[in-house]
């Protein structure tokens, strides 16, 4: 087939050499499995997007594109525009990663589903008033209502009295440009499960969150700092790795994710972020519709420990959207 890698540009020049290194290892396993690939950046000029899919006609997209220009929520933008060409492509839509990233939102579709997500108050920008779901038990923790990839998240976002709640609802307010979701802190182990396909989807293993190395004093959070910052302490600190964990809990963080995955309408990828408290309470954090695909990502590494190498997983992705196009 003629496939497509279609990803975000930081500018509309940027050149191949500058995009994310997940780009030439999806095109390198797409080589592999046979199909003739193409590579196409957008950063927000959609005519020139245009010209550069009817050149190359493919067959089906593969839609690795996160943002639209600087908006990290422009992932919907992108899907929307490959529906506006009626082009195939990979993961979710724009209604699906919509309900995905609104973290609000989510919760109330994870609530019809009887899934368990931490008791929220989402504070926007431009209504006086916030909508909660339940009454909120102190420490909360404070993000962006959709932005992701931990921006906004630090130590600092634990907050422990309504004062410095509102300060951090306002820094949300001013420097991220979104409402803010304060939600209930979740203390314990975290975890990652990936889940792929539609219809039966599979979930693969569940990857633990090792806060073992992590500053003694800090909250125990994947903060912008430990994701991004590799000289930070809380960076260093921290490390992904298989869960060592008895079958039992293994099946019930499965179950969980693929409840949340399917409430929220993910297609063909995603991957559910979850905490299991003390007593066994498993609480669903966030559902990552089309999540990160490189090959040290913990959805690789999940994929890689239940026998699905790289160019495999890559290739089941595609065998997903194709699937679904055919219905
Ligand atoms: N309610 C909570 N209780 C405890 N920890 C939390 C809670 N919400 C978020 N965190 C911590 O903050 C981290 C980032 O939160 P979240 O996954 O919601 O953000 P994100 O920016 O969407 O991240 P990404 O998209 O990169 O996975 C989590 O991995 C977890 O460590
Ligand atoms: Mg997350």
């Amino acid at each position: 087939m003629r496939i497509t890698v279609l990803t975000h540009a930081d500018s509309e020049n940027a050149k191949a050499s500058e995009y994310d290194e997940v780009v030439p290892q999806v095109a390198r396993a797409l080589r592999r499995l046979g199909h003739r690939v193409s590579v196409l950046g957008i950063h927000t000029d959609v005519r020139r997007f245009i010209t550069g899919i009817s050149r190359r006609k493919p067959d089906l997209v593969f839609n690795l594109a996160e943002m639209f220009g600087d908006n990290v929520s422009g992932d919907m933008l992108v899907a929307a525009l490959l529906e506006t060409q009626q082009l195939k492509y990979t993961g979710s839509g724009p209604g699906e990663l919509y309900l995905s990233q609104d973290k609000g939102l989510s919760k109330k579709l994870l609530g019809y589903e009887d899934v368990m997500y931490p008791r929220f108050a989402v504070f926007s920008k431009t209504a006086p008033d916030f909508e909660t779901g339940g009454n909120l038990r102190m420490p909360l923790f404070v993000k962006p209502l959709r932005a992701d990839s931990s921006i906004g998240i630090g130590g600092d976002s634990l907050v422990h009295d309504a004062g410095t709640l509102m300060k951090r609802v306002a820094a949300i307010h001013r420097d991220l440009d979104d409402a803010a979701l304060a939600e209930e802190y979740i203390e314990g182990r975290e975890f990652y499960v990936g889940v792929l396909g539609n219809g039966m989807p599979l979930a693969l293993p569940p990857i633990e969150v090792d806060f073992t190395g992590f500053p003694e004093n800090a909250p125990k959070v994947l903060g912008s700092r430990a994701k991004w910052v590799k000289r930070s302490a809380e960076y260093k600190g921290t490390k992904s790795v298989l869960a060592d964990l008895p079958d039992e809990l293994k099946a019930r963080l499965q179950k969980v994710s693929l409840a949340a995955y399917r409430a929220l309408r993910v297609r063909d990828y995603g991957r559910v972020d979850l905490r299991l408290t003390n007593t066994g309470d498993i609480y669903v954090l966030e559902v990552n519709a089309s999540c990160y695909l490189e090959a040290s990502s913990e959805f690789a590494m999940a994929a890689d420990a239940a026998g699905i190498g790289y160019v495999d997983l890559i290739g089941k992705i595609v065998g997903s959207a194709l699937a679904r196009y055919r219905k």
